[in-house]
């Protein structure tokens, strides 16, 4: 499990662009008036989007001034979910999931790639600044482990090869067709459906 890291270089101001203004605003009419704190993960998230993938501390005063919380409240949202990131990360961040079913399908293989080819360790950028990884809890995605997220993007069924290819386009700021490495539809066997054959995109 990785420890969230803050960032040492804060920027000193953070708005948001009138787009997300807007969207900020949409998400507080979303709850009753004397309850606008309840929109505080959604604009943390709109943060996130618009500041490269990371929030920076002026950006957690910058939510709790728009929704009148005090700046702790916001600050303890920002660093218990493991979604935010506090520290830079690069374009492309990349999730490994480590937990049991992904580990005895060779998750400990892919974190070894991530150090050989973005960074020795987790939350570091790579030397290009394009690129940063870290180990996760279980993504969801048990049925097709091993499996890593990169950005909001699912990678299912890797190998050493197919996970070393993505990571290596990404260094060169290419995206991969995200999915199954083995071409694999939803969860269905890999060697193809057995039953409910009658069924449609069962
Ligand atoms: S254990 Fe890896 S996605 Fe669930």
């Amino acid at each position: 499990m990785s420890i969230k890291k803050i960032s040492k270089v804060q920027p000193e101001l953070f708005e948001f662009t009138e787009d997300n203004i807007q969207k900020a605003k949409n998400e507080i009419k979303k709850y009753p008036n004397n309850r606008k704190a309840s929109a505080v993960i959604a604009l943390l998230y709109l943060v996130q989007k618009q500041n490269d993938n990371w929030i920076p501390l002026s950006a957690i005063r910058y939510v709790a001034t728009f929704l009148e919380m005090p700046y702790i409240k916001v600050y303890e949202v920002a660093t218990f979910y493991s979604m935010f990131n506090l520290s830079p990360v690069g374009k492309y961040f990349v999730q490994v999931c480590t937990t049991t079913p992904c580990m005895i399908r060779g998750a400990k293989k892919i974190t070894e790639i991530c150090k050989k080819n973005i960074s020795q360790n987790q939350h570091e950028l790579s030397e290009n600044k394009l690129c940063s990884w870290t180990e996760v809890e279980c993504l969801g995605a048990c049925v097709n482990a091993p499996m890593m997220q990169v950005n909001q993007d699912y990678f299912e069924d890797l190998n050493e090869d197919s996970a070393e290819k993505i990571i290596q386009k990404l260094l060169r700021d290419e995206f991969s067709e995200p999915g199954s490495a083995k071409n694999r539809k939803s969860n269905s066997p890999e060697t193809g459906k057995t039953t409910l054959l009658e069924v449609k995109n069962a």
